[in-house]
């Protein structure tokens, strides 16, 4: 049974907590799905990274970093204390990324911080939107009051995002903080998420199924074709 027949099944969620979960849902960006990582995957995460380029580096992790710096960084992940959130393209690559890193508490409550970054060939579809979306949905589900956003503030796209997404800029020599204030979670965030991840996780294993047995055929069809000199 899985968490949400579950939530049925003991009452927790009616058919209308359903239904406005199903709408919140749809007015995402249907089309981006978004798993949460494991750190199995630190492999692949490391691979997106290393993939972006010298300015997407800067951007993402304030300064300019070399490869070990990545690998050092995404080799320390805590997967047990933040949450890791990833988008995967049509062949199964890691195109987006966004780490939602529990910070501390302060007088307002608990505080996280969520970086960001996009494959160049995968920008401008909405991929950086929906992570953070999901970021935000998560932090609200995990009693986080503030999402924390460091950038630099000629960062036009993400400036775009954070404003767009309500959050409060403040700017200071060439870099700014974005803060937004997430609302407690209910009945319908919480289903969200649960939703969000399954369809995420059900459209990659089929996706992976599919290749799989693609490749599959492939090899059993090659395997059958005489080869060169044996006929
Ligand atoms: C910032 C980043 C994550 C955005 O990813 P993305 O998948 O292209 O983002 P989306 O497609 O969801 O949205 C981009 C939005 O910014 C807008 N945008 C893009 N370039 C822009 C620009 N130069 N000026 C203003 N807005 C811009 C797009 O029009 C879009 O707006 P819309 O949703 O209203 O149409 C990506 O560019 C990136 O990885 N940059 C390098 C790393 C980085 O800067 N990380 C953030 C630091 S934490």
């Amino acid at each position: 049974m899985n968490p949400l027949e579950l939530s049925k099944a003991v009452g927790a969620v009616s058919d209308e907590d359903l239904r406005r979960a199903a709408k919140a849902q749809a007015a995402q960006r249907a089309s981006v799905l978004v798993r949460e990582l494991a750190a199995h995957h630190r492999s692949r995460l490391v691979k997106h990274f290393l993939a972006l380029g010298e300015e997407d580096r800067l951007l993402r992790f304030g300064q300019s970093v070399g490869n070990h710096v990545i690998e050092a960084y995404v080799e320390s992940i805590d997967f047990d204390h933040d949450s890791v959130f990833g988008v995967y393209d049509e062949h199964l690559e890691l195109v987006g990324v966004g780490h939602f890193a529990n910070l501390r508490d302060n007088a307002e409550g608990r505080v996280a911080e969520f970086g960001v970054s996009v494959s160049k060939s995968a920008r401008g579809r909405g991929i950086g939107s929906s992570l953070f979306q999901r970021a935000a949905m998560h932090g609200r589900n995990s009693h986080v009051r503030t999402l924390y956003m460091h950038c630099l503030s000629r960062n036009a796209a993400m400036m775009h995002i954070a404003k767009k997404a309500g959050m409060k800029v403040q700017y200071a020599y060439g870099e700014a903080d974005a803060y937004l204030e997430l609302p407690p979670a209910d009945t319908v965030s919480r289903l969200t998420e649960v939703l969000d991840e399954q369809v995420a996780d059900l459209d990659y294993i089929v996706r992976r199924n599919l290749r799989d047995v693609r490749r599959f055929g492939l090899r059993f069809w090659r395997s059958m074709v005489p080869q060169k000199g044996t006929v």
